[in-house]
């Protein structure tokens, strides 16, 4: 028997038959082997005729037989094929897409062996599936969910078009809001291939350096209008430059979804702030509000594909920004902190490595 460490309960069975069954065997055939010359003897000794002294030998041998192979069949029974007849059994019905299956292991966890490990990896290559099947569920579902409101709104403001008595500006108001149902669809749909696309990549190939700063105070920039709109007041502290190695595109995502959730859970007169700073080869960069801020339950879910806070979708957007930020920090080996408080604010906290930083001085407040 050879032994094998198991990290969760010490040294594991390597076969299912004891050394013990050498003395079994060996001591069961001594002991036929003795019956049987007792009867030759005694077979002599009754002087039986020819017939009974062949007869004897030969029956004894077909009972010890019979015993063996019983023996044999239950024990080979017990210690394989009811443990595999069970494992076949949950194979099948995982196989026709049942995922609640469990199978108990023989053994307590003492008296483990490698069948018992096989069935316990069993049931966590089950669990492995059926997790994954209710994300491939819960994905479709979240996808139709999205989809359905816009395609409704197109419908009954396409329908509303068709009346022959609306005046231009009813007419305006329509197509306005068919358009903007449009793109909530297209940017749905382009934040889905986004998210597949990164979801199945190990590496960002079109890394590069360049200069962080730069594109962040670009990316705040195309949030003027939207500060104005709602009167935001915007504080920025940038440094001159700071140079990273990492795919621009996808960073850009990760700046443009953090300030339009800024300007989006922000009050009008709420604050935003934006800093940068590089420090010991990291580029930390900060964007804070004073907006509605989130709760414990919401701050472990943010990352998650299509949770958002507000379940009426009364602000814009499917849920899907900070999951794609999530996973582009992660190609770019970098990292995400959250910090907020109900009705206080919310403070996101990126970190990335930095290349060779050049600092040239300090941005002021703007
Ligand atoms: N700055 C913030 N303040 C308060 N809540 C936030 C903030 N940022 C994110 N959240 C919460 O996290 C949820 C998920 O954010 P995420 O960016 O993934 O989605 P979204 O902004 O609702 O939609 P999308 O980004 O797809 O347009 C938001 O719906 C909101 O509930
Ligand atoms: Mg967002």
């Amino acid at each position: 028997m050879r032994n094998r460490n198991n990290p969760d309960s010490g040294t594991i069975k390597e076969s299912r038959f004891p050394p013990s069954l050498f003395a079994i065997f060996l001591s069961t055939l001594l002991l036929m082997t003795g019956i049987h010359t007792g009867l030759i003897v005694l077979v002599n000794r009754m002087e039986w005729n020819v017939f009974i002294q062949t007869i004897v030998p030969i029956a004894y041998w077909g009972m010890v037989a019979v015993v063996l192979t019983l023996f044999t069949r239950r024990e080979i029974r017990a210690v394989y094929e009811e443990p595999m007849h069970k494992l076949a059994e949950a194979t099948s019905r995982v196989a026709n897409g049942d995922f609640s299956v469990y199978v108990p292991t023989i053994h307590t966890q003492d008296k483990w062996d490698y069948l018992d490990v096989m069935i316990m990896d069993f049931n966590k290559m089950v669990e492995e599936l059926g997790s994954i099947e209710t994300l491939k569920t819960d994905f479709v579902s979240n996808v139709s969910h999205e989809m359905k409101t816009p395609i409704a709104i197109i419908k009954n403001y396409a329908e509303l078009l068709e009346a022959e008595h609306i005046t231009d500006e009813q007419r305006k108001e329509y197509a306005e809001s068919i358009e903007g149902a449009a793109m909530r669809l297209s940017s749905l749909i382009s934040n889905i291939l986004k998210l597949n696309k990164l979801e199945n990549q190990r590496i960002t190939p079109e890394a590069e350096f360049y200069d962080v700063s730069r594109q962040l105070c670009e990316c705040i920039l195309q949030f003027e209008d939207a500060w104005d709109e709602k009167e935001l007041e915007l504080d920025a502290e940038i440094e001159d430059a700071a140079m990273i190695k990492a795919d621009e595109s996808l960073l850009e995502l990760v700046w443009n979804n953090l300030l339009s959730n800024a300007v989006k859970f922000t009050e009008p007169g709420g604050t935003i702030t934006v800093k940068q700073t590089s420090n010991d080869g990291f580029i930390k960069v900060t964007v804070s509000d004073t907006g509605c801020g989130m709760d414990h339950n919401s701050i472990k879910h943010i990352f998650d594909k299509f949770y958002q806070e507000d379940t009426s979708h009364s602000r814009e957007g499917n849920g899907l920004g900070l999951a794609l930020v999530k996973r582009v920090l992660e190609l770019s080996d970098g990292d995400i902190q959250v910090f907020s408080e109900q009705g206080k604010g919310s403070t996101f906290v990126v970190t990335l490595p930095a290349a060779g930083a050049l600092r040239t001085g300090n941005g002021g407040k703007s």
